[in-house]
């Protein structure tokens, strides 16, 4: 079993080996950035490199980012607490390409960690792309759909074309952007949560526990001007999150990310002080 120590540096580590810088998290207050309230992602420590405003010493970086998410464009406040798998705080783990490797080696490098490293069964996995918006003219990307295939051994039937809303990665209301792939994991049947909604079909994305995000691989390309409109950056960027917590839930096989040892020291020290026993967060 993987504690969540070794999930973290067994991904910083396998990004080491190919040629990533580690670069430790930002503070959750972002630096000189007025456009977010708190950090919502790996990539916004490294904004100006997008946006071509500052060129670093290294082309790859990793690392594991502490990330808020309770306004702007990315805020979970309204799901925390009623899912087993969102939460305000969490950690973003990523790998970054500053004009270096685009969508193969993101791709090939995502399925060979979750499949070969954190033995998770290739089978369970599935992957999304953008499938592109009619109204702005945005292409579907059948590149990303087209390498699936390619590079992984993962079937067709099992790479999924969805619109914005799950496929087109934007940082806020502003700032770097581009269609991205996602990987998610079917947990099996009895993981759906959902099954008193009328009409409930699990699927990928439809908002049941069965189906999980793990890992979101932005194809960064364009900059979302203030007037909302798209400028085209100069260079292609990698940018990458994967959560540390939903990888612990699965590695630990555990039916929530609260009953993993990232949380359970700290629920059980809360059960200790207040002399109420802890069952399981999926439980009411
Ligand atoms: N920047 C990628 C993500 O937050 O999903």
């Amino acid at each position: 079993m993987f504690t969540s120590k070794e999930i973290r540096s067994t991904f910083i580590d396998f990004f080491k080996d190919r040629g990533h810088q580690f670069v430790p998290s930002a503070p959750v207050v972002p630096i000189g950035d007025e456009t977010l309230l708190f950090i919502n992602a790996g990539m916004n420590q490294f904004k100006d490199i997008f946006l071509g405003m500052t060129k670093p010493d290294y082309t790859r970086a990793a690392n594991s980012q502490k990330c808020i998410r309770v306004s702007g464009k990315h805020n979970d406040l309204e799901e925390v607490g009623l899912d087993t798998y969102h939460h305000t705080f969490f950690e973003m783990l990523g790998n970054w390409s500053f004009d270096d490797y685009f969508k193969a080696e993101a791709i090939e490098w995502a399925w060979e960690l979750l499949t070969k490293v954190y033995s998770i069964d290739p089978d369970k996995l599935w992957a999304t792309v953008y499938e592109g918006d009619q109204t702005d003219g945005s292409d579907p990307d059948h590149e990303a759909a087209a390498l699936w295939t390619k590079v992984t051994p993962i079937p067709k039937e099992r790479v999924l074309y969805f619109g914005k809303k799950d496929n087109f990665w934007e940082m806020g209301a502003s700032g770097p952007c581009g269609p991205c792939s996602e990987i998610h994991i079917d947990l099996g049947p009895d993981m759906c949560d959902r099954k008193h909604v009328a009409g409930h079909k699990c699927a990928v994305n439809s908002g049941c526990a069965r189906f999980i995000e793990l890992w979101n691989l932005v194809f960064i390309q364009f900059n979302r001007l203030g007037d909302g409109t798209l400028e085209k950056l100069p260079a292609r960027y990698i940018d990458t999150g994967a959560g540390l917590e939903r990888i612990a839930a699965v590695l630990q096989n555990k039916q929530s990310n609260y009953d993993t040892d990232l949380f359970m020291p700290i629920i059980d020290a809360i059960a200790d002080l207040t002399g109420h026993e802890y069952t399981s967060s999926l439980e009411s």
